[in-house]
């Protein structure tokens, strides 16, 4: 098999391509040959040395791939050699062979393409778990999205929207016109406009519902500030940690440190709840994640929501492939193709 390495922390050069033995799958296994595989802004951070989840270098990352099943492991069920699957990995994801635990893998509806299946898993379940689960959505209420034109944002404001909530987004503003056509009702170039003051006009000095922050930072404590009462925020991401190709220790501390801890009596007497959220710490609590994967790939199957792409790369170009992201071109799901 082929896999791109991140050989050592840094710009995107670091990536090398190797070759390896095929893995072969043990009991409750399948091996999957990839067609796709899915990018997360967690690999730009696992690149920079800056996800304390990743092992250390020589590092595979990625966290979902989707292919076809070409062997299996002794006792499973419900899978066959040939069978279209998107699975989720923890690492490893970045190669042109994966196995996985059969619970990880999950037949997708035939209308997707192998790159819109890999961009299904990380996107929809983090999104589903912070506005359907904690947040616990309700038709009317009004979402902000933070990083409206990332993966989890499109998906956020698909789910959002589904649930007929009104969404205001925030993202730079050469993406508005494409996050319109995607049902964001009112969008805000974060990078000029003061984000808590665009907020209360929108919302009439009211403030918001739900809130994704994965920016952080001071934006955390800016985001509180805009809850209205009884309003929820999910805090799921440390974005501004990461500033440049490089890793910038002092822009990482200076993020982490800002990133605002909450005072109990406020949240009592302002009636708002902050959750935290890291989807790759629920890979095995496969009784919550599967039944809500299910619900989004009958939802994907019913053509209410739809994975978008917003570039592919060969699995070799993937150092091209981070730029691309973190130049902050990409309004959608950025995904590898072998
Ligand atoms: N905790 C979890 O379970 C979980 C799961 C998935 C994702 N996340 C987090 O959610 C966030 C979005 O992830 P994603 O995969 O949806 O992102 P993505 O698709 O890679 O989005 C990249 C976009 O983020 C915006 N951005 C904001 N700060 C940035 C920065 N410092 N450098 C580069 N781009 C920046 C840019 O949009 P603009 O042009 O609008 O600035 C850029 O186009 C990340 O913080 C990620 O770690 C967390």
């Amino acid at each position: 098999m082929r896999q791109a390495v991140i050989s050592r922390y840094g710009s995107p050069d670091v990536f090398q391509m190797r070759e390896a033995a095929d893995p072969t799958p043990a009991a409750g296994e399948v091996r999957i040959r990839v067609r796709a595989a899915g990018i997360n802004f967690a690999d730009v951070l696992s690149r920079l040395g800056l996800y304390p989840d990743a092992p250390k270098p020589p590092l595979v990352v990625g966290y979902e791939v989707a292919g076809r099943i070409d062997a299996i492991g002794a006792d499973v069920t419900g899978f066959a050699e040939g069978d279209r699957v998107v699975a989720l990995t923890r690492f490893g994801g970045y190669s042109d062979v994966v196995v996985v635990a059969s619970g990880q893998a999950f037949h997708f509806p035939p209308e997707l393409s192998d790159a819109e299946a890999a961009a299904i898993p990380v996107t929809y379940l983090t999104a589903a778990l912070a506005l359907y689960r904690m947040a616990a959505l309700t038709p009317g209420e009004t979402v902000l999205i933070h990083n409206a034109g990332g993966g989890v944002g499109i998906a956020a404001t698909q789910l959002a929207r589904l649930r007929r909530a009104t969404v205001i987004g925030t993202a730079s503003a050469r993406k508005h016109d494409a996050l319109r056509s995607f049902g964001i009702e009112h969008l805000i170039d974060y990078t000029n406009a003061n984000v808590p003051e665009e907020v209360r006009k929108i919302t009439r000095g009211r403030g918001v519902d739900v809130i994704l922050d994965p920016i952080g930072g001071p934006s955390f404590g800016a985001s509180y500030s805009m809850l209205a009462p009884l309003g929820r925020m999910v805090m799921f991401g440390l974005s501004a940690a990461a500033t440049g190709e490089r890793r910038n220790w002092w822009t990482a501390f200076s993020a982490w440190r800002r990133s605002s801890s909450f005072d109990p009596l406020s949240l009592i007497n302002r009636n708002r709840g902050v959750f935290g959220l890291n989807v790759g710490h629920l890979w095995e609590e496969r009784g919550q994640l599967t039944p809500l994967m299910e619900m989004l790939l009958g939802e994907l199957g019913a053509c209410r929501l739809r994975p978008v792409v917003a570039k592919t790369f060969p699995l070799e170009q993937v150092a091209d492939a981070h730029r691309y992201i973190q130049s902050r071109q990409n309004i959608g799901k950025v995904v590898l193709t072998t």
